[in-house]
């Protein structure tokens, strides 16, 4: 994906300021930066989420987003799947139902939800606990049931905002694992994070956000932060 001149501004506040990258399919993106420095609005941005002053978003094929239909504006979205650190699931209801549930809402046949819940659960490692309560699992579960629930489209990038940001460090690494699981079956991933020991154990390329601009952008991560 080709992002140019990504602009965001709130009235007169600049919170991007044109900021253009190119990320190639297949590749693992941490995107680092203080508190405040443009990397939520960056993905909300990418997203189709933000009504921007300024942008450009080139697809695999060339096709310049910012000129799409709401039809085909949607078909862009499906293409992602978005994980956050807050879960928004339903906790009284089961890890199948919630990614069922998903789908439904999406206008899934009952037959496509039988066929496709399995096979992402498998993908998260989660089949095992189809029939477990989100309230009875572990953060980790509970992040890889969000996991599976982004994956129903079967999406070519993963976005994630902070999605170890509320989990302890052995939840966080199993996630980091699915990730670089995913990522090895081809799956692009951009992640936000906030995780000095993630980003420096993981060794992948970092962009650094400050005050709405790319401050670095480093393939191969090497030092500490
Ligand atoms: N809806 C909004 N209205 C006005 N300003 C906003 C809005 N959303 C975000 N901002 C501002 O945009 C700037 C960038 O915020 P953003 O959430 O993108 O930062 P971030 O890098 O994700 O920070 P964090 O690491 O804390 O999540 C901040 O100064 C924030 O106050
Ligand atoms: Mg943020």
């Amino acid at each position: 994906m080709k992002y140019e001149n990504i602009t965001l501004a709130y009235g007169e506040r600049s919170i991007l300021r044109d900021i253009s990258l190119t990320i190639e399919p297949g590749e693992f993106v941490f995107l680092i930066g203080a508190s405040g420095s443009g990397k939520t609005s960056f993905i909300k941005s990418i997203l189709g989420a933000k009504k921007l002053k300024k942008w450009h978003i080139f697809d695999d094929n060339g096709l310049d987003i910012s000129l799409f239909s709401p039809k085909e504006l949607l078909q862009y979205r499906r293409s992602l799947g978005t994980i956050f650190q807050d879960f928004k699931l339903l906790p009284r209801k089961t890890v199948r139902e919630n990614v069922a549930f998903a789908m439904e809402v999406c206008g899934y046949s009952n037959q496509e939800i039988t066929r496709r819940v399995p096979e992402v659960l498998s993908k998260v490692w989660l089949l095992a606990k189809k029939e477990a309560f989100i309230e009875s699992l572990s953060g980790g579960e509970i992040q890889r049931t969000c996991i599976a629930r982004a994956l129903i489209h079967d999406p070519k990038i993963i976005i994630g905002d902070e999605p170890t940001g509320n989990l302890d460090r052995t939840n966080a690494m199993e996630i980091m694992h699915l990730l670089e699981e995913l990522h090895q079956n081809g799956k692009t991933i951009i992640m936000a994070t906030h995780d000095e020991t993630i980003v420096n154990t993981m060794k992948k390329r970092v962009i650094a956000f400050e005050d709405g601009k790319i401050a670095s952008d480093t393939i191969h991560w090497t030092y500490c932060l």
